[in-house]
Order: C-alpha cells, then sequence, then structure tokens
C-alpha cells in the first residue's frame, strides 16, 4: 500500500468524466488499497479515484457515524457505483473536500439515497444509505462525474485547518 498526492483544483483530472471499470485485476485491488490509505491518512471521510489522479469510476466511503455505538466505521468501496433512486426529502448541510482545502459550503443533498454498484471484485451490491452516508456517496459519486460541492453550493466560505472531507455540520 502506499499514500497517493491528493489532486486539488485546478487540477483538470478533478473536471473529467471517470471511466467505467472494466479490469477488476490486481492493478484494481492496489488501487483501492492505495485510496484507502490516502482517505485515513487525510483524514477524511470519502474519496473518489479521481482526487488521487486516476479517472476510473471507484469510491471508497468510511464514515464513523455509528462511533456513538462504539461500533467502528464501516468501510465501503464502491466500483462503478451509481445512484439509483434519490429520496425526494432534500436536506441542507455542510460539506468541504479534500481537493479544496480551506473551504466549506452549504449543500442541499437527498436525505436518503440507493446506490448500485460492484465490490472490488465485481460482485454486485446495493446500498441504502441515510443522512451522512447518503451525503458522502452523493458527493463522492459527483467527483467521478467531474462535479464538485462548490458548483452544488448555495454558500461557499473559507474554513481554516478543517482537513476533513465532509464536516457534521455540529
Ligand atoms: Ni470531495
Amino acid at each position: 500500500m502506499a499514500l497517493r498526492e491528493i489532486q486539488t483544483l485546478p487540477a483538470q483530472v478533478l473536471r473529467r468524466k471517470a471511466r467505467k471499470v472494466k479490469d477488476f485485476a490486481p492493478d484494481l485491488q492496489a488501487l483501492i488499497d492505495d485510496m484507502v490509505e490516502t482517505m485515513r491518512q487525510a483524514p477524511g471521510v470519502g474519496l473518489a479515484a479521481p482526487q488521487i489522479g486516476v479517472s476510473l469510476r471507484v469510491i471508497v466511503v468510511e464514515y464513523g457515524e455509528d462511533l456513538e455505538d462504539g461500533r467502528p466505521p464501516k468501510l465501503y468501496t464502491l466500483v462503478n457505483p451509481e445512484i439509483i433512486r434519490y429520496s425526494p426529502e432534500n436536506e441542507v448541510g455542510i460539506e468541504a473536500c479534500l481537493s479544496i482545502p480551506g473551504f466549506a459550503g452549504d449543500v442541499e443533498r437527498s436525505l436518503e439515497v440507493t446506490v448500485r454498484g460492484q465490490n472490488r471484485r465485481g460482485k454486485p451490491v446495493k446500498i441504502k444509505a441515510k443522512g451522512w452516508m447518503a451525503r458522502i456517496f452523493q458527493h463522492e459519486i459527483d467527483h467521478l462525474d467531474g462535479i464538485l460541492f462548490v458548483d452544488r453550493a448555495k454558500k461557499v466560505w473559507r474554513i481554516e485547518g478543517e482537513t476533513a472531507q465532509i464536516a457534521p455540520a455540529d
């Protein structure tokens, strides 16, 4: 495993539509391992492959939603993810991004989403997510289409010393 350099604006790779993954060979496994390591080290709660300069449809998400229960955060690796259902209810929350250091913004997202994709071995998976998890999936999957939170934000402001990719509202 190795840490990869996180690409920040104005890196062009962040604005490109990423390619679909067709090959689940060792190269992909190494990429995913590196993404997990890079996300944890940042630290962040999610990372998309374009953020480390690889224009492929892969995301990793690890959010400690259940920390209060003493349960460790669950790690999700999704290849070729797509959102197949958006709840009609939306919610505004504060987002930031490792690729846009020093900024945060208010972004309206669907409160619940259903995501379909493949796991790292190519097996089909479907995930229903709510609240912050749903927000993180929407943010990361946007990265695969070259969309950044600032494109969707109602308001963007400067922050200091904030490194988490998506900061809880409080
Ligand atoms: Ni981001």
